[in-house]
């Protein structure tokens, strides 16, 4: 049977998004069904609409997403129809090389649906990170479902599925960051605060916030954040100097991905401290370094794809620790809109009006 859904489509670089019907196949071998309930919008999708990733259009876009499996195909047995899931675009092999490295977080070979997804007419859909969940049902791999406490709410909990677990892993996973660590965030979108938040969590001292809009640093110090820099005023490498005795932070996470603030994230390291790269880079971008300084400052700079995070690791812990109220997801749900609103949403996010649009189907 094929499920007919409305959905959120990206038909051409550049154009807004449209609200079309979509044909979802019942789920094959190793697939899974599921009735989304919640969508949060990232920055990645407008990076899709704006040709930023790949060329692969029509994208089907939505990838924060929880709801319920409504059916599993052959072979599924971790998940069952009722479960309530959030959906990951780590749905780790076990069998590429890192996952037999025993680091399946960086798994090279992750799992999606076979069927596609298509137009009315047949066109094939890309679902954006392999998920396309602005939709009222989607197809995934089983493993992209991960189960958690279904007393939770789905506009929070689905937001593990990317933003918000990106942001906390940069920070925890990829950053190590620690009790009485310093670090800074550069980008305090959804993706950057759930680094202050995961940073607070971790027990880190020093916790700076760097944006370049004035509300974005007045959430920070909500999350967290013990000290802010609006770098649209201030020199921001000169003042995470400042607040740190002079040295820079141990860890610095660039939330935003842009060339100048990867070059404050490099600098504003203390010796042999740890860069973090989690915000996305447009193809055209390039940094230029000076090598004596990569060689001479020391330390790690690292990427962070998806936060480092095992799915099955960290979603039902974030989930529990939300539940007992020690980390709150909630917050970054700044508004609930409809499927008709993403286009909108992107504007509002543009604008620096939200955290967190969340989609609710
Ligand atoms: N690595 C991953 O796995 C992963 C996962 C999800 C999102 N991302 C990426 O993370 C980035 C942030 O996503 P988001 O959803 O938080 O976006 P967002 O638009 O909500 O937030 C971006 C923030 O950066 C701030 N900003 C912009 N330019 C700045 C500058 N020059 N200096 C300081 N602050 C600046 C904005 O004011 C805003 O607060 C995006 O590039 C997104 O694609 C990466
Ligand atoms: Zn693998
Ligand atoms: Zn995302």
């Amino acid at each position: 049977m094929t499920h007919e859904v409305r959905a959120v489509v990206a038909r051409q670089k550049g154009a807004p998004v449209s609200v079309e019907t979509v044909l979802v196949p019942d789920p094959g071998p190793g697939e899974a069904l599921v009735k989304v309930q919640a969508c949060g919008v990232c920055h990645t999708d407008l990076h899709y609409q704006q040709g930023g990733i790949n060329d692969e259009f029509p994208f089907l876009l939505g990838h924060e997403a929880a709801g319920l499996v409504e059916a599993v195909g052959e072979g599924v047995t971790a998940v069952a129809p009722g479960d309530f899931v959030v959906l990951n675009w780590r749905a780790v092999c076990g069998q590429c090389r890192a996952c037999r490295k025993g680091k399946p977080w960086y798994c090279f070979d992750t799992h999606n649906a076979t069927q596609p997804m298509k137009l009315a007419d047949g066109t094939p859909l890309s679902p954006a990170l392999g998920i396309g969940a602005f939709a009222e049902k989607t197809l995934v791999a089983a493993g992209q479902c991960t189960k958690v406490d279904p007393t939770a709410s789905a506009a929070a909990a689905g937001l593990l599925g990317c933003g918000v677990m990106a942001g906390f892993g940069a920070a925890v996973n990829t950053g190590g960051v620690g009790r009485g660590d310093s670090i800074a965030v550069i980008g305090c979108g959804g993706v950057g605060m759930a680094a202050i938040a995961g940073a607070k969590l971790a027990g880190a001292g020093r916790i700076i916030a760097v944006d370049v809009d004035q509300r974005k640093l007045k959430w920070a110090e909500e999350f967290g954040a013990t000290d802010t820099v609006d770098s649209s005023r201030t020199d921001a490498v000169e003042a995470i100097r400042a607040i740190t005795g002079g040295f820079g932070a141990d860890v610095v996470v660039d939330a935003v991905g842009r060339p100048e603030t990867y070059r404050q994230a490099f600098y504003a390291r203390d010796l042999a401290g740890t860069a973090v790269l989690v915000g996305v880079p447009t193809p055209e971008m390039t940094v230029d370094l000076p090598l004596l300084d990569v060689f001479g400052r020391g330390g790690a700079l690292k990427s962070s794809w998806y936060g480092d995070c095992l799915p099955s690791r960290d979603f039902p812990t974030l989930v529990d620790l939300y539940q007992q109220g020690r980390f709150d997801l909630g917050r970054f749900v700044t508004e609930e809109i409809a499927l008709d609103d993403v286009e909108e949403a992107f504007a509002t996010m543009h604008r620096g009006e939200v955290l967190r649009s969340v989609v609710i189907l």
